[in-house]
């Protein structure tokens, strides 16, 4: 790839993954990038890697624009192997630059490469480097997505090189939020950015509040946001962040996704009355069946939506194992504001259901009580209890929608 300018000698040197469609378990689907910028300023400077496997890509950019030898600072805004494993290639090519490093970054990065080699230099929030005509400004941003990271402000140009926040998993042929919306859709730009959201930053929604805060208290006009994964956004990074605030005071959609999973089909039937329920009620409603979608996918659906149903038949007295998988993966992700509610069928002594509930009140859910349960096959008068469940649900759903 050659490089890409964002602005007068600013340029994005990263590579393109069209083919990953598991990301450390996360499914892509629509691959991603590792997004590294290198700026041509007195000292030349890189900010990022990427991945290992596209060290050769990196140079072959960064080669594009200048020999990788006058590269004089290397900044590492995150550690995790997506961005910083190529870091050794690059010191080989430039091995006098010196590395710019959060402290907690400096100690991850030495469990992976001997950095005795290399000149080190650990900042913190508010610390700066002059590189010649412009500035860097460093931001530490722990938990979003490691202890070790940081975004980095280049000051003169007003550009945020954010790493992993405001990225999207997404691999095009075009770099910036306009050439996106423009050649695919805003839609599905905006739907990248919250499957991010929800399997990646979720749990750290808190942070993200006070990080923007902090970045709006410095007074720090941003005119574009260069992430480490995905679309640059050079004309609306003021939405991007927007987005990030809703998401961060727990905005959804007035819906109900369903979640489930079934041996027999019998939780499987009763979902169907439980979504005509729901919907009857005015509330738009998704049907996800767990063996059949992504563990990912099933987190947006259910971040999407302010209450979610988990539909699970009992197996040996407890959850069914994908129901079980979905909702400690889910519990990781710390949701809030959502409601939640159980059903399905059972042969004997049933379990799942509670179980369920416990789980649910372990992640801190409000939660809609009790769920239902339906002894191995739901007659038609089964059907109907369904359905009023599903209708009682969704005017909860609605109540507790009203809160945010
Ligand atoms: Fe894209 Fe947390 O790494």
């Amino acid at each position: 790839m050659k490089a890409v300018e964002l602005r007068k000698d600013i340029y994005w040197v990263g590579a393109i993954d069209w083919a990953i469609r598991d990301f450390h378990g996360y499914m892509t689907p629509l691959g991603t990038t590792y997004n590294n910028y290198l700026i041509m300023d007195d000292e030349i400077t890189l900010i990022d890697t990427v991945k290992y496997d596209f060290s050769d890509v990196t140079i072959k950019g960064i080669r594009s624009v200048v020999d990788p030898s006058r590269i004089k600072n290397v900044v590492i805004n995150h550690i995790e192997n997506d961005h910083a494993t190529s870091i050794d290639k690059i010191m080989e090519l430039a091995p006098s630059a010196t590395i710019y490093i959060t402290e907690k970054g400096r100690k991850g990065l030495e469990r992976f490469f001997d950095l005795s080699k290399w000149n080190m230099k650990t900042v913190k929030s508010g610390d700066t480097l002059s590189i010649g005509r412009r500035t860097l400004l460093f931001i530490e941003t722990p938990m979003l997505h490691w202890p070790d990271s940081m975004m980095t402000y280049i000051k003169e140009e007003k550009i945020l090189v954010s790493q992993d926040g405001f990225g999207q998993h997404i691999a095009s042929a075009v770099r910036f939020d306009d050439e996106f919306v423009t050649c695919q859709s805003a839609a599905e730009l905006e739907g990248a950015v919250v499957d991010y959201y929800a399997n990646i930053l979720m749990p750290f929604g808190q942070i993200i509040k006070t990080k923007i805060s902090e970045i709006q208290k410095l007074g720090l006009e941003i005119e574009m946001i260069a992430p480490d994964h995905g679309i640059i956004w050079r004309t609306s990074p003021e939405k991007v962040m927007q987005m990030y605030l809703d998401m961060a005071n727990g905005k959804s959609d007035l819906s109900v996704s369903i979640i489930y999973d079934t041996m027999w089909h019998s939780t499987e039937k009763m979902s169907l009355p439980i979504m005509q329920g729901v919907k009857d009620e005015g509330v738009e409603c998704k049907v996800i069946k767990l063996r059949a979608t992504p563990m990912s996918v099933a987190v947006k659906e259910f971040w999407k939506s302010r209450g979610c149903l988990v539909g699970t038949p009992t197996l040996n007295n407890i959850m069914y194992p994908t129901v079980a998988e979905f909702l400690t993966h889910l519990r990781g992700l710390r949701p809030k504001g959502r409601i939640a509610g159980a059903f399905g069928s059972f042969g004997w002594g049933g379990g799942a259901v509670k179980e369920a509930y416990e789980e649910f009140k372990r992640m801190g859910l409000e939660t809609f009580e009790p769920g239902l349960q339906i002894l191995y096959k739901p007659s038609l008068e089964d059907e109907t209890k369904c359905y009023d469940f599903g209708r009682e649900f969704a005017k909860k759903v609605k109540e507790y929608h009203q809160r945010f």
